[in-house]
Parts: structure tokens; C-alpha cells; sequence
């Protein structure tokens, strides 16, 4: 009996393979070894189910993949998105950061470089940098010292800056970049440009004892102005570094 039972089991054993494989029910009915009745509940319904059930999943997931991608193609055309909008977003944000890391390290230098002539004495108006020396020279050498700094002496083109550079003298007097040197009565600045705007103080130039041909600046209460002295004069000066940018 038992040897029997063993036998059965391996029969229903291969049985079940030979369905997976879509063998005939019947032929391994009458091939088995086995006299008892195959159980009632050992049949396919439960696979049968279960490839129905699978099937319909299949035919809801294409439902909505396909109304998701009406969805979407009509969201494309309704708001006008490009189908590689956000490949376009993407690489566009790529350069606005390579571009701002660009410009941040411009910025970084120029900070420092600000920083650096602030503590030499330097002072910024209007995109230019000044410096007014506590020495005095004559108007040649001042000039050269300017030079040595990256500089030129001061030249002066708006009232503004008229103004601005009064104020940081305060009081005092110093080399501006002017000069009749070359040909007299015909002032030139530094730069080689011609004289066209002038702030002279009252009475100026005047080319006392005919021998006054370089300019300095006055910023006492009484004289404010520019003034015509002897080039030989030792004065403080101001020195102008051009076209300071941010
Ligand atoms: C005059 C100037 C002159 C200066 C020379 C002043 O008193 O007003 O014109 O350049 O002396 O030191
Ligand atoms: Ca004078």
C-alpha cells in the first residue's frame, strides 16, 4: 500500500508536468499507473482565472498608458512646448551657470583690486580711481610718480568731478594735468587733448612774471579754481587711473 501511495504521487507528479507542457488530459489519464480517482479540485480554472485576470490588466495599463499620451500631446500643443523642452532647459541653465561663474570671478578680481588701491589711498568716483599724494613735487616729477603708479596726472572734463576732487582736498592745493608748455596760452591736457571745458578761478591764468605754464587746483573757502604756477613749484599732486569698470 504504501509503495502504492509513492507510486500515486509520482504519477500525479508527472501529470501536472505534462499539462504544463499542453499534453492531453485524457492520454495521461490512461497512461497513469495510479487506480485511485484524480481529486475533483486539481484542474486549471485557477490558471484560467489568472491568464483572464492578467489579460484584462493588460488591456486597462494600455487604456491608460494611451489616454495619458493623448493627454500629454495635448497639453504639448495647447501651451506650445517644444517635445525637447526640457533638454533646452537643461542645457540652458548649464550656461547661465558656466556664465555667472564667469562673471562672479570677474567681479572677485575686481574686489581685489579695489581693495588693494583703497588701502594704498586710493579713492573711486565715476568709474575712475584717485590719489592725492601727502608729498610735494614739481609738477614733472608728480607726474612721473603717477606714471610709476599705473597713472596720469588728473584730468578734469565735468563739474561733478570739479567738485569731488575740491572736496577731498579740503583746503589745500595740488598739480592738476594741465599745461600751456608746448605752445603758451594753448592748454593741453596729459592725454594730448585740447582744453574745452574750464574751471580757472577768478583772474586765471594770468602767467605771473610770464613764466606759469603748468596748472594746479585751489580749494580754499576764498579761491576755488584752477590756477597757472611756475612748473618748477614743488606741490602735492592728484593722479587718475581711467576707465575703473565694475
Ligand atoms: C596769484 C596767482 C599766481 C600765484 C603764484 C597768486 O597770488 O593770484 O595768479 O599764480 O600767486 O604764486
Ligand atoms: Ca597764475
Amino acid at each position: 500500500m504504501r509503495q502504492l501511495l509513492i507510486v500515486c504521487l509520482y504519477a500525479r507528479a508527472n501529470e501536472r508536468r505534462y499539462k504544463t507542457a499542453d499534453f492531453n488530459q485524457q492520454t495521461t489519464q490512461s497512461m497513469s499507473p495510479c487506480p485511485f480517482p484524480r481529486r475533483r479540485h486539481y484542474k486549471e480554472p485557477c490558471y484560467r482565472v489568472a491568464a483572464v485576470g492578467f489579460g484584462l490588466l493588460c488591456i486597462l495599463l494600455l487604456a491608460a498608458v494611451t489616454v495619458l499620451a493623448t493627454n500629454n500631446t495635448q497639453l504639448q500643443i495647447s501651451y506650445n512646448i517644444p517635445n525637447d523642452n526640457f533638454q533646452t532647459n537643461y542645457s540652458n541653465l548649464v550656461k547661465l551657470i558656466d556664465q555667472l561663474q564667469k562673471e562672479n570671478a570677474a567681479l572677485q578680481k575686481k574686489l581685489a583690486d579695489l581693495a588693494k588701491h583703497a588701502q594704498l589711498g586710493w579713492v573711486y568716483f565715476s568709474s575712475s580711481l584717485y590719489f592725492i599724494s601727502t608729498e610735494k613735487k614739481s609738477w614733472t616729477d608728480s607726474r612721473q610718480d603717477c606714471s610709476r603708479k599705473g597713472a596720469d596726472l588728473v584730468i578734469i572734463s565735468s563739474r561733478e568731478e570739479q567738485e569731488f576732487i575740491i572736496k577731498q582736498l579740503d583746503g589745500d592745493k595740488a598739480w592738476i594735468g594741465l599745461s600751456d608748455r608746448s605752445t603758451e596760452r594753448v592748454w593741453k591736457w596729459v592725454d594730448g587733448t585740447a582744453l574745452t571745458t574750464a574751471y580757472w578761478a577768478k583772474g586765471e591764468p594770468n602767467d605771473a612774471g610770464n613764466e606759469e605754464d603748468c596748472a594746479e587746483i585751489w580749494s580754499s573757502a576764498d579761491r576755488k579754481g584752477w590756477n597757472d604756477v611756475t612748473c618748477s613749484r614743488k606741490e602735492r599732486w592728484i593722479c587718475e587711473k581711467l576707465d575703473f569698470q565694475w
